[in-house]
């Protein structure tokens, strides 16, 4: 399996260039699904969950084209054509690689009117259920099954029907699949405590070119129109939010000065906030957002929350930023009930965290020493890379697959600003 070899201490400086968000295109490809005609992303990131989402579309009968972008956008674009449905079954052994996979569950069952999912059961950041989905289909009219490890769903004979969705708690993937078995529902739904996330715009508005009506793009009440069908369209992902504010921690935990080219500051308000309540000096820019540090990094006392609130997708990161902070920071995870496994290896580089239920106290060192460290989730993955960075010495990051879900390119984005990294294979 291959690792990441880092030698801490260097400034990061230049620019950064941040690619198409993952959270936005693991949406966005099975909405693919809700139409015969073809659907091209521009924009999309080259990220192993990219590759096994293309993988389960594919088994589904989508056909899927990778080819350069011609246009504006650098980078790649995908072309998706459903024009049969081949499956309706999701199975197992994709579904565990990627729990996204439950995103084709509301298109599959508005497009064929059944759809046969497997459960895509826990992940290392907590037991993840998809409870508020299943609520959300049946008040569009679905009968919902649980069988030996699947979720069974039927529309009703003439489809789906439009309804009221209240979420108890606010969901991006509840959200996302409802709206994606909304838009060609008979008739009005209204979701109510809808989350908010920019990639959720992203899809409403990828939806609505091609032809969705969608009300209250962005807000907690989303009122959607059903259509008999929809058509093809040409949609530009939404750069990577989470990308974006994972370099900026790395900016500044090495005291850098870097421009990560492409971010949307209205994406990332509250984190940017937070920057610059530590500290940093944010100036955004035609190109994108420029993060540059300015002095000792101030402690913070953080809570994560749905947007726009500061969100826990960037709550490990800050981590290891505050490691090296002045003072004590306090950081409270309320999403997800064990986003802490990024602590323990940490720790073993020297930072000095106590963990108590879902708060974290972080008290400031002068400094983290390279280890060998063990990379568990996504998030995790990068507070190793980042703490790295301004550790003295050698630090080797394991299971570095667990990056690759999430991060294109990620050495070369690194040493193109100065760090001192490489990928080790086997
Ligand atoms: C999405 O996951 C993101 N993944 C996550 O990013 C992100 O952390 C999360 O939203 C919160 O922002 C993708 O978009 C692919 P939720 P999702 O449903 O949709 C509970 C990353 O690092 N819940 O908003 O699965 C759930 O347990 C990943 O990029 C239920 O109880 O998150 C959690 O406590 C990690 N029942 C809370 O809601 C349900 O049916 C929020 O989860 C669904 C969720």
């Amino acid at each position: 399996m291959d690792r990441i070899k880092i030698r801490g201490g260097h400034r990061l400086k230049g620019q950064i260039p941040i690619s198409g968000a993952k959270n936005a295109v693991l949406a966005l490809m099975p909405a693919s699904l809700l139409t015969s005609e073809p659907l091209t992303l521009i924009n999309l990131p080259r990220l192993a969950d990219v590759d096994s989402c293309c993988h389960l579309l594919n088994e589904l009968g989508v056909s899927t084209m990778v080819a350069r972008s011609k246009g504006a956008h650098p980078g790649r674009e995908i072309t998706l054509t459903a024009d049969t449905i081949a499956s309706t079954i999701a199975p197992y052994d994709i579904v565990r690689k990627m729990r996204a996979s439950i995103l084709v569950l509301g298109p599959l069952l508005a497009r064929e009117g059944e759809a046969t999912v497997s459960l895509p059961g826990g992940c290392a950041i907590g037991n993840r259920p998809i409870d508020l989905h299943l609520r959300a289909l049946e008040a569009l009219g679905a009968d919902i099954e649980l069988a030996a490890g699947y979720v069974r769903a039927r529309a009703p004979d003439g489809g789906l029907r439009g309804g009221i969705i209240s979420f108890p708690v606010v969901s991006v993937g509840a959200t996302e699949n409802a709206v994606m078995a909304a838009v060609l529902a008979h008739g009005e739904t209204v979701i109510n405590n809808a989350a908010r996330e920019p990639e959720i715009v992203d899809l409403c508005h990828c939806l609505i070119a091609m032809g969705a009506k969608i009300d209250g793009v962005g807000n907690s009440r989303l009122v959607i129109h059903g259509c008999d069908r929809l058509h093809g369209a040409t949609h530009v992902v939404m750069p990577d939010r989470i990308e974006a504010g994972s370099y900026a921690c790395a900016a500044a935990i090495t005291g850098g000065d870097v421009l990560l080219q492409g971010a949307r500051s209205a994406d990332m308000a509250e984190v940017l906030v937070e920057l610059k309540q530590s500290g940093l000096n944010i100036s955004v820019e035609e190109e994108g957002i420029r993060v540059q540090a300015d002095g000792p990094l101030k402690g913070l006392t953080l809570s994560t929350a749905p947007f726009p609130g500061f969100p826990t997708d960037m709550q490990a990161q800050f981590m290891a930023m505050l490691a090296l902070g002045q003072g004590t920071s306090v950081l409270t995870e309320t999403i997800f009930e064990n986003r802490y496994m990024h602590v323990p290896e940490l720790v073993r580089m020297g930072a000095d965290i106590q963990v108590k239920g879902r708060v974290a106290v972080v008290k400031g060192v002068s400094g983290l020493v390279g280890a060998e460290v063990m990379a568990t989730d996504l998030r995790a993955s990068m507070s190793l890379i980042i703490a790295a960075l301004a550790a003295e010495g050698e630090t080797q990051v394991h299971r570095v697959y667990h990056l690759d879900r999430g991060y294109e390119r990620l050495e070369e984005k690194l040493s193109a600003v100065g760090a001192d990294i490489e990928r080790i294979g086997g």
